[in-house]
């Protein structure tokens, strides 16, 4: 009769609306050939960052960090550490010990940075840092004490030595007035003077990702990467001093900040990225900038899901189109209505379909893969990097470890493994192992700041 009829009706409309989603979660699957075309291209942005003649209009720049001797275990003494531009802002006691007791003890505070802060002028910002430090050291009881500095500062920054740091472009969700162009240390030294309670020696200025390989390289010494897969993304490693043109010297190594969020922003991932990438670009605070990032961090993936929400919602392919056929199905009458229900699952599950018609199941499905296809684009960008390496360096096989660091990573249930299969499957020449910093960037910093110490030290001898 009429009622069996519509409930055909409805179960073959929501078979079409599952296909019609289907349609657009395909534009978000890559495949291996895909994937590899991205490790390709990333080789490529590296070469063009690391080049005298290029660095200039790459955008992925391979940033110089000064950064050559990895921590021998003879470094020691107190040190402080700030770590700014992850999803806290901390201030850090760190001491390291050398010898039989070799290692590292921390205390640290968790301070917010409010959105107006990080919106504001140069000089708010730098006014609230130096307010937490003096805050740290009232609470450290550690009032007028004078200890060396490092400072974990990660975004894009221009180093000439370990101890200066131009600010190139604000990154993730910081957008103060008057600071790119300038040395971050500059502007930290002239809020201190400002405050005039107590002076700093800033040692070194480190990113995130230098501070996590530093970290993981205390305890492994073929930690020659640091990755972070937290609020931005980026990745840092070991080259070859010849390859790293705009420093002056050919023998050993330096660690290299790429500043990887940048790949994409020349156009050459244009192919890969949906509607949904364009549009989340467009509304954030650095539109065109930071698209490879936009596609694989933690500050973007929620956005990236929520666009493809709405999109699902509005062609009523979601929530909507579920309210509307509920709906329909009452007019019908209370009783019937649960029959009605009871057959267009039926005819669903004839169809193969039942599970993937609810509201829940779809939503996830939408995390699962997005979040894929981020693991999978950075998983692609390492194999990149390590394969460098392992080319640099004239080897058939190479064993590194990555060091690892951020919220996406760390807690995120399946991005690891699904990171972890795609370096394996793009660089199978290279025996990459994974391991997860414990507080890389505080730590990083003062490991880097004890180094540069026992060698400024050694000189003064
Ligand atoms: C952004 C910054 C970069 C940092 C990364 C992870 O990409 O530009 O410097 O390493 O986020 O925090």
């Amino acid at each position: 009769g009429k009622g069996a009829a519509m409930v055909t009706a409805v179960a073959y409309r929501l078979a079409d609306q599952h296909r019609a989603r289907q349609k657009t979660l395909e534009s978000l699957k890559l495949s291996h050939e895909q994937l590899l075309e991205v490790k390709r291209r990333m080789k490529v942005e590296m070469e063009q960052g690391l080049s005298k003649e290029t660095h200039a209009v790459a955008p992925v720049k391979m940033l110089p960090t000064y950064v050559c001797a990895t921590p021998d275990g003879t470094e020691k003494g107190d040190f402080l550490a700030l770590d700014l531009g992850g999803t806290n802002f901390r201030v850090l006691l760190v001491r390291v010990r050398n010898g039989k007791r070799r290692g590292v003890e921390m205390h640290n505070k968790i301070y917010s940075i409010p959105q107006e802060v990080m919106h504001g002028t140069g000089e708010e910002l730098f006014d609230h840092i130096v307010q937490c430090i003096a805050d740290f050291l009232e609470y450290m009881g550690m009032k007028g004490v004078s200890l060396p500095l490092g400072f974990t500062f990660s975004f894009p920054c221009q180093q000439n030595s370990l101890d200066q740091s131009i600010l190139l472009k604000w990154t993730k969700g910081f957008k103060a007035s008057g600071c790119e162009g300038e040395d971050v240390v500059t502007l930290l030294k002239e809020a201190i003077h400002r405050r005039e309670e107590f002076d700093l020696d800033v040692v070194a200025v480190v990113n995130d990702t230098v501070g996590t390989m530093m970290t993981c390289g205390y305890e492994d010494p073929h930690c020659e990467v640091g990755l972070i897969v937290g609020t931005g993304s980026n990745a840092c490693y070991m080259e070859e001093m010849r390859n790293v043109e705009l420093v002056d010297g050919e023998e050993g190594r330096m660690c290299v900040n790429m500043e990887w969020g940048a790949f994409g922003d020349n156009g050459c991932l244009d192919d890969l990225r949906t509607v949904f990438d364009v549009a989340v670009d467009e509304l954030s605070l650095n539109p065109g900038k930071q698209r490879f990032e936009k596609m694989i961090s933690g500050m973007y993936l929620g956005e990236i899901v929520r666009n493809i929400l709405i999109d699902f919602t509005k062609r009523g392919l979601l929530f909507r189109g579920r309210i509307s056929e509920r709906g329909e199905a009452r007019e019908e009458g209370g009783a019937r209505d649960c029959l009605a229900l009871l057959q267009v699952r039926a005819i669903l599950r004839h169809l193969g379909l039942e599970s993937t018609c609810d509201d829940s199941i779809i939503v996830k499905e939408v995390c699962t893969v997005v979040a894929r296809r981020a693991a999978q684009l950075c998983g692609a960008g390492m194999a990149a990097v390590v394969d460098k390496i392992r080319e640099n360096r004239g080897l058939d096989n190479l064993k590194v470890t990555v060091g690892v660091d951020g919220t996406l990573y760390k807690l995120h249930p399946h991005f690891a493994k699904v990171m972890h299969e795609t370096v394996r499957d793009l660089a199978p020449k290279c025996d990459v192992s994974f391991l997860e910093s414990e507080d890389g960037s505080g730590k990083g910093a003062a490991l880097i700041t004890a180094v540069a110490c026992r060698i400024r030290e050694a000189g003064q001898r």
